[in-house]
């Protein structure tokens, strides 16, 4: 049957109880004809309207949504957030007690294959992830090539393109077998090319992955190893990025992941399709506001001068980095969290200085209409980079910090993209507003 049941010769709503129908009576004012569509999950398929036309030529109604404020563009089952009420979950399970009681690679097995694992399939990955955490020697050779100054963000992104080269058979996006091993390889290979872009900075030689060492904590050893024969994370900073990670593994649909779905929509391999999340993950807007939040803070400089700043946000100068999102309308449930690892941190560290003028930001920004009416609150990147700094990482590091945990959340996507058979390449439509055809003018007949 056909989905949209024109009604042109009666009322829509004439059918029975219509309190009972999961559908939507459209009158189009231009033709006087009445349509019932049908609702599933709470939506409407946006090709059902296409049948809403004013001639048979007409090519149909279509919905305008730029930047997607209201469109569903799959079905998916692996992360759950509730905007208004502050909520996040994993597959089901609270992001709170993740954050409390797993590890990253837990979680990553969980965001992945939909359950949490059992003992031996947790050191069964864990075996496979360690031991995929070594890159080629060419990529040290690739990344000798950037300036000492060159963004890690920028490093990154063209070294996990580049490890497509390396791996012709991730082209096998089809084959399980194959999907696995790239999966082993990206969310084992991140933290060295994040680690490697890092010592090149420095102009330190690269420290190689230590199989032994948890995953934050290998990545630590990666960073900050010098003279020692064996590095051994500090256990506190080793947990506190292990938490940060799991905070950051996956959130549904946001820009990286709609780009790993879109880029990966085209069957391209894996390696390029997370370059491309990584690049959507760069900006300030998104997984770039945590490094964006710091600049902010310094240039505010003390708390006495945050209302100034308050002030030019409210002027729509500047923005509140580290405020506002487009799906939480209440306390990013993220932010909680970290902001109790924070503590954790300066415990051990000694604060951070800016924390006071972070809080001070926070203070006014609640009790503030111009947030409050526009429900606007701390959102993960307010209180990361306090953190990160005090662990001891450049600014630069902090957008490169939450690429590596969120991998493994864009190759869940990916991979539930892939096998959607509602899904085919990405292609959406426009609604085209330029010139009407035109005769060519030669440049010399050109006013
Ligand atoms: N500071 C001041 N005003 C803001 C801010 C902010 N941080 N965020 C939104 N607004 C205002 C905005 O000006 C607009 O006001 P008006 O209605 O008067 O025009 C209103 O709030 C709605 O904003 P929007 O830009 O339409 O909201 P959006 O859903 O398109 O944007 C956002 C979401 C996260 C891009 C935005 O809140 C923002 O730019 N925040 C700062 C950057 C940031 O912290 N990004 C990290 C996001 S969380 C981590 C991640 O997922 O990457």
């Amino acid at each position: 049957m056909n989905p949209v049941q024109q009604q042109a010769s009666r009322p829509a709503n004439s059918q029975g109880s219509a309190k009972d129908r999961e559908s939507l009576s459209i009158t189009d004012n231009r033709t006087g004809k009445s349509y019932e569509v049908p609702i599933k999950d709470g939506a409407i398929h946006a090709v059902d309207l296409r049948q809403i036309k004013t001639s048979a030529d007409d090519f149909g109604l279509m919905t305008y949504d730029p930047a997607f404020n209201n469109t569903a563009a799959c079905i998916s089952r692996i992360s759950y957030i509730d905007g208004d009420k502050g909520i996040l979950r994993y597959r089901g399970y609270p992001i709170e007690a993740l954050a409390e009681k797993s590890t990253y690679l837990e979680t990553a097995y969980l965001i992945l294959h939909g359950e949490l694992p059992t003992k031996s399939q947790l050191s069964d990955w864990t075996y496979h992830i360690s031991h995929h955490t070594f890159i080629h020697e060419s990529i040290k050779k690739f990344l000798d090539g950037f300036h000492y100054d060159a963004h890690p963000m920028g490093m990154l992104i063209s070294t996990i393109a580049a490890l497509s080269t390396f791996y012709p058979d991730a082209k096998e996006i089809f084959n399980e077998e194959s999907r696995r091993k790239q999966t082993y390889r990206l969310i084992g290979k991140m933290p060295t090319l994040a680690a490697f872009a890092y010592r090149h900075s420095l102009g330190m030689p690269y420290a190689y992955p230590d199989n032994d060492l948890s995953y934050p904590g290998n990545f630590l050893n990666m960073l900050f190893k010098t003279t020692e024969m064996k590095y051994r994370p500090n256990p506190t900073l080793e947990h506190a990025l292990d938490i940060l990670f799991i905070l950051h593994a996956d959130h549904e649909q946001n820009c990286s992941a709609s780009a790993m779905r879109n880029v990966g929509s085209s069957h391209v391999d894996p390696f390029s399709a997370t370059a491309a999340a990584t690049a959507a993950l760069y900006g300030p807007l998104h997984g770039g506001a945590n490094e964006e939040v710091l600049r902010m803070l310094m240039e505010i400089g003390s708390v006495s001068k945050v209302p100034a700043y308050i002030k030019r946000v409210k002027a729509g100068e500047v923005r509140l980095m580290g405020f506002g999102h487009r799906v939480y309308k209440n306390y990013d449930p993220r932010a909680r969290i970290v902001k109790n690892v924070a503590y954790g941190v300066f415990d051990l560290m000694g604060k951070n200085p800016l924390l006071e003028i972070a809080l001070e930001c926070e203070r006014i920004a609640l009790e503030d209409d111009y947030f409050v009416s526009r429900k606007l609150y701390p959102n993960v990147d307010f209180y990361t980079g306090l953190i990160y700094q005090s662990m001891g990482f450049p600014m630069t590091m902090f957008p490169v910090l939450f690429a590596i945990p969120r991998t493994s959340g864009w190759i869940a996507q990916w991979q539930e993209m892939l096998l959607d058979p509602e899904q085919k390449i990405a292609r959406p439509r426009q609604i085209y507003l330029g010139s009407d055809e035109r005769d060519y003018v030669p440049v010399e007949d050109r006013g």
